[in-house]
This record gives C-alpha cells, structure tokens and sequence, in this order.
C-alpha cells in the first residue's frame, strides 16, 4: 500500500487499463477487432476475462491525500483535471470501457453514454443553448427531438430555424443568414446545427458536407451534431463529413437486441467538454449493467449489422416486383438525383430500415401486419427480430393531418426494420402477408 506521499504522488488514481494497442507493425486495428478488449484491463480485475459490472454508488480513496488530490483537480486548484472514479453518477468502470469503444467506430477522441437517446440529446442541446439562442435544425426530425427543441427549449427564450432534409448549399445559406439575425435580434446565438440523417421516419439525407461548408463561411465556431442513429455506426460516419458531434440511441442498432434503453454523443474532447460537465450536475449517465450489455452488444454490432443489411437488400428486392406493393422508401432505391448524390458521398450501405407502401390504405395496411407469422408488431428498429408498424395511426397519430401528408406519412406506409434470421424466411412470410391484402 502506498503511504499518503505515495498516493499524491501517483498520478493515476484512475484505474486506468494498460496502454490500448491500436495498431500492429503500422496496420491500424479495426473497430471489430478492438470491440473484444480495448479500453479494458483484466489485470485489474482479479484476471477476470469480462469486464465485471461495478455495482457501486462511490469508489474509495486509496488516502486522504489522495482524495484530496482528486477535488483539486476538479475544481482546477491543480492543473491537468481531475483523473478517477469517484461517484457513479459521473462516471464507472463499465461506462468507462463502453465509451472508449464506442468512440473507436466514429473515429471520435471520446464519447459520453447515457440512459435513454433522448437523455442524450437533451443534455446535449442544454449543454450549448443560452437564453435567446437559435437552434437551426433539419427536418423532420425523431418527434421527441424535435418536441425538446419547440416545445421544451422554447420556454427558455431559446428559439429555432428548420430546413427539409435535403436542402442545398445555396438553401443552408439563405437557412443560417436568417438563424443569424434571428439570433441578433434576440440577442444571442447560433448555438448548434443540428441534424438527423435518415431522417426518421422518412429516411429523407441530409447533405453533411454541405452544411459543414455553409456553417465555415457564415457562422465558424457552431458546432454541427447529427443524430445517426439509423446508419451508425456501420454505415454513416459523420465525423468524416464535416459534422463535429454524433449522436446515437444505442436502444437501436448498437445494442441490437431490443433488450435495452441507453444513448451516446461522441466527438472531440473540447466537445464532449461542456456536456459531460452538465451530465455531471444532471446525472443521466447510462448504468453499470446496461453498459455490460452494450459491451457485450458491440462485440457482434458488425456482423448483425452486415447480416441485417444483407436481409433487408433480399426482402426490399423481393416486395419491389410485388404487385401488391405500390412502393418502398429504402435508401438502396433512391430514385431522386439529389439524394442519390447525398448518399454515394455520405453512406457506407443502405441500412435495414424501411418504408413499404401498400397499394389502399389502412384496412390493406392492416391486412398485412395482422397476417405477419415471424415479424413482430412494435415501434424501434436495429434489433436481431424483424419489426413492422404503422406510423400514421402508431407513433404519429398524433401528428396535424397536413404535415403527416408533407412527410409522407400516409395510411399505406407500413414501416419495416429488418432483422437477422433467415432470409429467405422473411420473404415466405412477406409473402404470404401480402396474400391477404
Ligand atoms: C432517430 C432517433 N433518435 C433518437 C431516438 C430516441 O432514442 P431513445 O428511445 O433511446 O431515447 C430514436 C428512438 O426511436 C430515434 O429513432
């Protein structure tokens, strides 16, 4: 046991694992690779070859001194920061290791975790937006994301500028000169660009590297955030596109197995900043067990992700040709050039999910879910099971008749994500569905 002098003098009260290897003679690993033990020392687990779950609400001071060192670091009486555990509501072990991990695949400098997505992208904004700021975000947007921003923000004197999806250059332009001087005259900012990319539910693009461009001439120094849930971590890296902060519900694709609730923001350091110190104050941090889960999770993100992709392509091949089909909304059948564009520069596959189009209306639509044998009836998507639902009387039931027509949201839009079996199954079973219609 090191005595009190020791103990200051050590600079690591931080259980820190060894050194990560990220490389071998010049060849960078992969994220598949580092999933299975980057960010992680058995050593200091007793050998144990997992990560335990560190159920605990507080960690103990090797020393008097040494506790004292950590709170001069935290409240900046030392230089370089407070390094450690101490509280489970700042941090843990288990969030620890996850969050290295997941800023391996967006090729970020750190990432922050927390309970719920929207958890995440609400201490996220709360983190940037002032009194009498701008939020200029795209549209539309996950309805909780887009409900924090008018109906919640709002009240705080925090007010916001929107654009469709797949706006051009020169339209961003005209966007963030209006978000400007709304702001002047408000008396604040431009706190963020805020985007979603696909869109849900219409899985509409958004054009990263045009909006990078557009925030460089008009407003440098506002950072850009974009919720990939949908794509990432697979198939979208943002980060390489010009946006500054990602955002995800781990819920979806990366936990993938519809078994948990939790959500993430990665970046660079300086960014990740200001929203962990208000995770800090808030708490919101993702818990110990949950954070195993999505160890676990991350291990096999690519193979289910490549698998469910693979499926989705066989099934949307499949329901294209069906004369029962009037449509489909799935990013591997763009037929608009501008999104087309967005998506050969932007994306790395096409994803599993999906809009397909019934010919009638709700009672067709009906027709078909009722009569699905393997596919599940839920809202959520990313997970190993197939998913449908029907957003125009599910999740946007409650959305003004004209804007549900403006995105799209018709009565024959069944909403599909696609999962892992087989699937030559899924087709059988799509199939026989569509009999009934
Ligand atoms: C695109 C998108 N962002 C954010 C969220 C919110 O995530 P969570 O449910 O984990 O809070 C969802 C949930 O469906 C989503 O689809």
């Amino acid at each position: 046991m090191p005595d009190a002098v020791d103990a200051v003098d050590t600079p690591t009260p931080r259980r820190k694992p060894k050194p990560a290897k990220r490389e071998i003679g010049g060849r960078p690993l992969k994220p598949s690779t580092l999933m299975m033990g980057h960010g992680y020392d058995p050593v200091l687990s007793e050998g144990s070859l997992k990560a335990p779950i560190f159920l605990t609400s507080t960690f103990a001071f090797e020393s008097a001194a040494a506790g004292k060192r950590h709170f001069e670091g935290i409240t900046g009486l030392r230089e370089g920061g407070a390094e450690g555990l101490v509280y489970s509501r700042f941090n843990g072990p288990n969030q620890e290791i996850l969050e290295d991990r997941l800023a391996v695949w967006d090729g970020a400098e750190d990432a922050l975790t927390f309970s719920s997505g929207m958890t995440a992208i609400c201490i996220l904004m709360m983190a940037y937006a002032s009194q009498n700021d701008v939020i200029v975000h795209s549209g539309p947007l996950y309805a909780a994301s887009e409900g924090f921003v008018a109906k919640v923000l709002s009240r705080f004197g925090i007010t916001y500028v929107d654009f469709p999806a797949g706006a051009t250059r020169e339209e961003l332009d005209t966007v963030l000169a209006k978000a400007k001087a709304q702001a002047d005259e408000q008396g604040g900012k431009v706190a963020m660009i805020y985007l979603e990319s696909p869109a849900n539910p219409t899985n509409a693009l958004v054009d990263i590297e045009a909006v990078r461009d557009a925030r460089d001439s008009a407003l440098a120094g506002t950072p850009i955030a974009i919720d990939n849930t949908f794509l990432g971590p697979l198939w979208q890296r943002p980060l390489e596109h010009g946006a500054d902060i990602v955002a995800y519900s781990l819920t979806k694709y990366v936990g993938g197995h519809s078994d948990l609730v939790a959500g993430s923001i990665a970046g660079a350091k300086r960014w990740m900043d200001p929203v962990r110190a208000l995770r800090n104050t808030m708490g919101g941090i993702v818990d110990p067990n949950t954070a195993w889960m999505l160890l676990r999770s991350l291990e096999t993100v690519e193979l289910r992700m490549q698998r469910a992709g693979e499926n989705a392509a066989k099934v949307c091949e499949f329901l294209r040709g069906h004369p029962k089909v009037e449509g489909l909304g799935y990013l591997g059948f763009i037929a608009d050039a501008r999104q087309q564009d967005i998506y050969a520069r932007h994306c790395l596959g096409a994803g599993s999910t999906f809009s397909l189009f019934i010919k009638g209306g709700e009672a067709e639509s009906f027709a078909f879910l009722d009569n699905l044998t393997i596919a599940k009836l839920a809202v959520s998507l990313g997970g190993t099971e197939t998913l449908a639902s029907h957003p125009a009387s599910m999740t946007h039931l409650s959305v003004p008749h004209a804007r549900k027509t403006m995105l799209g949201i018709s009565d024959n839009l069944v909403r599909i994500s696609i999962g892992i079996e087989d699937a030559d199954d899924l087709i059988a079973d799509f199939a026989q569905a569509l009999e009934h219609v």
